[in-house]
C-alpha cells in the first residue's frame, strides 16, 4: 500500500448528498477530556481516522478505559487523572494528538515518551515544550524540541501565556496542563484561534473565562476545577467536507450537499473566501449540536474569481490553503493567500508542495516566505492541464487537494503514498466515487 497510487480522472460531474466525517480536532478532544474526566463520557460520531485512532490508544496508556460501542461511538471511562504509561506513547502523524497529549499529561506526576512518525519527528515541538517548562514541566527530547522526547509532570504551577502564533494546539496544551496547575492559568490569543478546547471544557463543567481585550483575546481557568464524563455529538468536519465542496465548484455540473457540517466561525473561513471568489454555495439546516453550529452545506459548479485572502483570516482557514488553492488555479485571475507562513509547520511544508504539484499540473504559482499566490485562468480559456504524478511527503491533505484538482483538469493526477489519507478522512475515496468523481487505485 505505502507505494501504491491513487489517480484521479476528470470527466464526471459530481452529484449527492454526504454526510462529513466527525470533525478531527473536537474528535481528540473528546477522547483526551474523557480520559481526565471522572466517570463515562459517551461519543458520537468520533472520526475513526489514524490519527484519532492514535489519541484513543494513548488515553488507554494513560489509564483510561476507551472502547468503540458501534461506528463512531464509543465511551471513555476516565480515572479522574493520568497514570503513568508502560510504554513509549505514538502519535502517529497527529500534531494535535501530542502537542494536546503533551499539555494534559504535564499536570500529573507522572514520566511518558512520547514518539511519532517520520513527518509529526520532524515537527516542532519547542511551542508546547516553552509555557509547559515555564509552568514547570520537564523535557528531554532531541535537538530542535524534537520527539521522541520524554516528559516529566506534575507539581505545574499557574502562567499567564501569550501565544507567539496563531496556535490552537499551543493553547490547549497549556489549557489542559493548567487544570491541575496549582494557580490559575491564562492564554491571551492575539488572533483567536478554534475555540473547541474551551467549548468542550464547559461540556465537562469547566469554568473558563474567556474576555476580549484590545488586541487579545484571553482565556482563563481557575484552579481546583474537577471534569465530570459527558456526552458529545461530534459535528462532521469543515476540513474534511472541503474536499468534495471544492470538488463540485469546480467540476462543470456538479451539485453535491455535505451535511452537518461544523460552521464553527473560527473554523469557516474557507467558505467566506471561496463566497468572495463567486462560488454558489448554500447553507440549510443552520442548528446547534452540542454547543457548536453545524450545517448543509451545498456547493455547485460556480465560475470563480480570485481574491486577495487576508492574513487575519488565516487562523479560521489555515488547514484548507491547499484546497483553496486547488479553487484558486481555476478561478479567473491571481489569488494571493497572506499570512499563511504556519503551513510550512503542518505535516508537511504546505506551501511549499501545493506550489510544487501546481507548478506539475501546469499551474503558475508564486512562492514566497509567508505567501502563496496562485494564478488561476477561467477554465474555457486557459484549462487546467494536470497529467502529473505528485509527491505529497505522506501530507493527506497535499494528496487530497490534487486528486481533486484532476477531476477538473484536462489530464489525469496521480498521487503517491495515498494511505495517508486514512489520517483524517478514511472514507475519501469512496464518499467521492460515490458522487461519481473517478478516483482509483492506480
Ligand atoms: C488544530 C489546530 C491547528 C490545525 C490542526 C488542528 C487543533 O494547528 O492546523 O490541524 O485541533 O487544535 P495549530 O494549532 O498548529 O495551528
Amino acid at each position: 500500500m505505502a507505494h501504491a497510487q491513487l489517480t484521479s480522472t476528470p470527466g464526471n460531474p459530481l452529484r449527492g448528498r454526504v454526510r462529513a466525517p466527525g470533525d478531527k480536532s473536537i474528535s481528540h478532544r473528546s477522547l483526551i477530556l474523557g480520559a481526565m474526566a471522572s466517570g463515562v463520557t459517551e461519543v458520537e460520531g468520533l472520526l475513526e481516522g489514524d490519527d484519532v485512532l492514535r489519541t484513543a490508544a494513548a488515553m488507554r496508556a494513560f489509564g483510561a478505559v476507551v472502547e468503540q460501542l458501534g461506528q463512531g461511538a464509543w465511551r471513555i471511562e476516565g480515572r479522574g487523572g493520568f497514570v503513568e504509561p508502560e510504554d513509549v506513547v505514538d502519535c502517529g502523524n497527529a500534531g494535535t494528538g501530542v502537542r494536546l497529549i503533551m499539555g494534559a499529561a504535564a499536570g500529573f506526576d507522572l514520566a511518558a515518551t512520547f514518539t511519532g512518525d517520520s513527518s509529526l519527528r520532524k515537527r516542532p515541538m519547542g511551542r508546547v515544550l516553552e509555557p509547559l517548562s515555564q509552568m514547570g514541566a520537564t523535557f528531554m527530547g532531541r535537538g530542535g524540541g524534537r520527539l521522541p522526547l520524554t516528559l516529566r509532570g506534575g507539581r505545574l504551577s499557574g502562567i499567564s501565556y501569550t501565544l507567539p502564533m496563531a496556535s490552537a494546539q499551543v493553547k490547549s496544551a497549556v489549557l489542559l496542563a493548567g487544570l491541575n496547575a496549582v494557580a490559575a492559568v491564562e492564554v491571551r490569543e492575539p488572533e483567536p484561534t478554534r475555540d473547541h478546547t474551551e467549548r468542550m471544557l464547559r461540556a465537562f463543567g469547566v469554568e473558563v473565562l474567556v474576555t476580549d481585550e484590545p488586541g487579545v483575546r484571553v482565556i482563563r481557568i481557575a484552579p481546583g476545577q474537577k471534569l465530570t464524563g459527558t456526552r458529545i455529538r461530534v459535528p462532521g468536519d469543515p476540513s474534511s467536507a472541503a474536499f468534495p465542496i471544492v470538488a463540485a465548484l469546480i467540476t462543470p455540473g456538479s451539485e453535491v450537499t455535505v451535511e452537518g457540517v461544523l460552521l464553527n466561525p473560527l473554523r469557516a473561513g474557507l467558505f467566506e473566501t471561496l463566497r468572495e471568489m463567486g462560488a454558489d454555495l448554500t447553507i440549510e439546516n443552520l442548528r446547534d449540536e452540542g454547543g457548536e453550529p453545524v450545517g448543509d452545506v451545498t456547493a455547485r459548479h460556480s465560475a470563480m474569481r480570485g481574491v486577495d485572502v487576508p492574513a487575519e483570516r488565516a487562523p479560521s482557514m489555515i488547514d484548507e490553503y491547499p484546497i483553496l488553492a486547488v479553487a484558486a488555479a481555476f478561478a479567473e485571475g491571481r489569488t494571493i493567500m497572506r499570512g499563511v507562513g504556519e503551513m510550512r509547520v503542518k505535516e508537511s511544508d504546505r506551501i511549499a508542495l501545493m506550489a510544487a504539484g501546481l507548478t506539475a499540473c501546469g499551474v503558475a504559482v508564486e512562492e514566497e516566505p509567508e505567501t502563496l499566490t496562485v494564478v488561476g485562468a477561467s477554465r474555457a480559456n486557459h484549462p487546467v492541464r494536470g497529467g502529473a504524478s505528485v509527491i505529497t511527503h505522506g501530507d493527506h491533505r497535499i494528496a487530497m487537494s490534487h486528486l481533486v484538482l484532476g477531476l477538473a483538469s484536462v489530464q489525469p493526477v496521480s498521487v503517491d503514498e495515498p494511505g495517508m489519507i486514512a489520517t483524517s478522512f478514511p472514507t475519501f475515496v469512496s464518499m467521492m466515487a460515490g458522487l461519481g468523481a473517478g478516483i482509483a487505485e492506480a
